[in-house]
């Protein structure tokens, strides 16, 4: 795909899709509760539809219509023995937090995903599950899929996580929901927390206790009405559009500012930009309007704790700092590697052939601003983030950017170009 923007101004109001984490776990609470869940403002990327095609699979009943998705949940009972083997595309959202409701399934099942799922470690999931008395097998001893998942009864666990990750945290959570008694999952740094969130909403209960997450096993969920915030990942492509681009102003309305997803707006505020943010509504996940203009930044440092509530946004923030003045340093960024592609690579790789004076490290990357970019050809090397970075940067580019396999947007956002040109003045 060819972007040739000629240095535009932004300006104009948009609402991003839905949350993608958000957006898969409705879909699992939905199938696991009994009764009926209506979602609204679902985000049908490609991810979120691989969780919907695995419980189809499931035999779990899933309506679609142009505004809302239906979800017939009975139970986990309702669950059955898939009879083909469960696809889960791209997303490893979908693979880990499956492999924690499986485990404790009384059926078999197979799980299989494209070839950056086949590279992403899996053993951070299926060793805590092992603990609990999980039967899970695959490639390179359970490290990778293809997985085999025989469902049996697990015993509860008290489980330190070795790594921040929600996905990890979220699986075990699962499992120990089906568990018989209380397990405890401690967290290193906090990681977002819309499983526990969606637990309550779906009238079940969790604790929260410091760095310590509580879950009663054996524990039933009502179906209920669910709206998905606008994915503040999402937002973060044109919230660096509008603080990078000349003469621009634009609003994004509808914005999920979970407190444990807001390290963006931190990294925003450290540098200078000029922003505002309101919040209009905080009833389970809390919901926003971000305003952001044309600003001048300056360079940060970012590390530790903001990590995880910013770990998605990194690749962008990258843009971000070539277009601020002095250094920005990210640290502690390491689980980069293990994403959808090796993000400090790619990220580093593909701004560099844009002229942007970019360093990867062993936990990060420096960027050193500021940087006149200039055209070329890059690749999202089949990573949507790394797609959505580089046709943002073309924007600021003086000369035409060729962006090959630009078709991995539509995992998280398949509205990006529309609400790209539309926003571009
Ligand atoms: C996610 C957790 C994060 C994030 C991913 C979605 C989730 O992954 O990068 O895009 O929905 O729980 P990790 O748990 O591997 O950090």
């Amino acid at each position: 795909m060819k972007l040739n923007f000629k240095q535009p101004s932004l300006g104009g109001k948009i609402e991003v899709p839905g949350d993608k984490s958000i957006s898969h776990r409705s879909i699992m609470f939905g199938a696991l509760a009994e009764g009926k869940t209506v979602i609204r403002h679902f985000l049908k990327g490609e991810d979120c539809l691989s969780t919907i095609d695995c419980f189809r699979k499931l035999g779990v009943k899933i309506e679609e219509t142009d505004e809302e998705i239906i979800v017939h949940g009975a139970g986990w009972d309702g669950l059955k023995e898939p009879s083909s083997i469960l696809d889960t595309g791209n997303s490893g959202t979908t693979t880990r937090l499956m492999l924690g409701i499986l485990a404790g399934r009384p059926f078999h099942s197979v799980m299989i995903g494209d070839e950056s799922i086949a590279r992403r470690p899996m053993d951070r999931v299926t060793v805590p599950l092992a603990s609990m008395g999980a039967d899970i097998a695959g490639r390179d001893n359970g490290r990778f899929t293809p997985l085999s998942i025989r469902g049996r009864k697990l015993q509860t666990t008290e489980y330190k996580l070795p790594v921040a990750s929600a996905q990890v945290k979220s699986a075990v959570i699962f499992a120990a929901l089906q568990a018989e008694g209380e397990s405890v999952i401690i967290e290193p740094e906090a990681t977002r927390d819309h499983t526990e969130k969606m637990i309550e909403q779906f009238g079940g209960t969790v604790r929260r206790e410091e760095d310590r997450i509580i879950i009663q096993g054996g524990q039933s969920f009502k179906g209920t009405d669910v709206y998905v915030p606008g994915d503040i990942s999402s937002a973060a492509f044109f919230m660096v559009a509008a603080a990078i681009a000349p003469n621009s102003e634009i609003v994004l309305e509808n914005t999920g500012l979970n407190e444990t997803r807001t390290g963006i707006i931190d990294v925003f505020k450290q540098m200078g930009a000029d922003m505002t943010v309101e919040k209009t509504s905080s009833e389970g996940e809390e919901i926003g309007t971000i305003t952001i203009r044309t600003s001048n930044l300056k360079g940060t440092e970012i590390s530790g704790a903001l990590i995880p509530r910013l770990i998605d946004e990194i690749p962008v923030i990258a843009l971000l700092a070539t277009q601020a003045e002095g250094d920005t340093i990210i640290r502690d960024a390491e689980e980069l590697k293990v994403k959808e592609t090796n993000r400090i690579d790619t990220v580093v790789d593909e701004l560099k052939k844009l002229g942007a004076d970019i360093e990867a490290t062993d936990d990060g990357m420096i960027i050193r601003g500021k940087s006149k970019l200039h055209g070329g050809s890059v690749s999202s090397h089949g990573d949507h983030r790394i797609g959505m970075v580089m046709a943002i940067a073309s924007l600021i580019t003086d000369g035409e950017v060729e962006l090959d396999d630009h078709e991995a947007i539509a995992v998280s956002y398949p509205e990006f170009f529309e609400h790209l040109n539309q926003l571009v003045k």
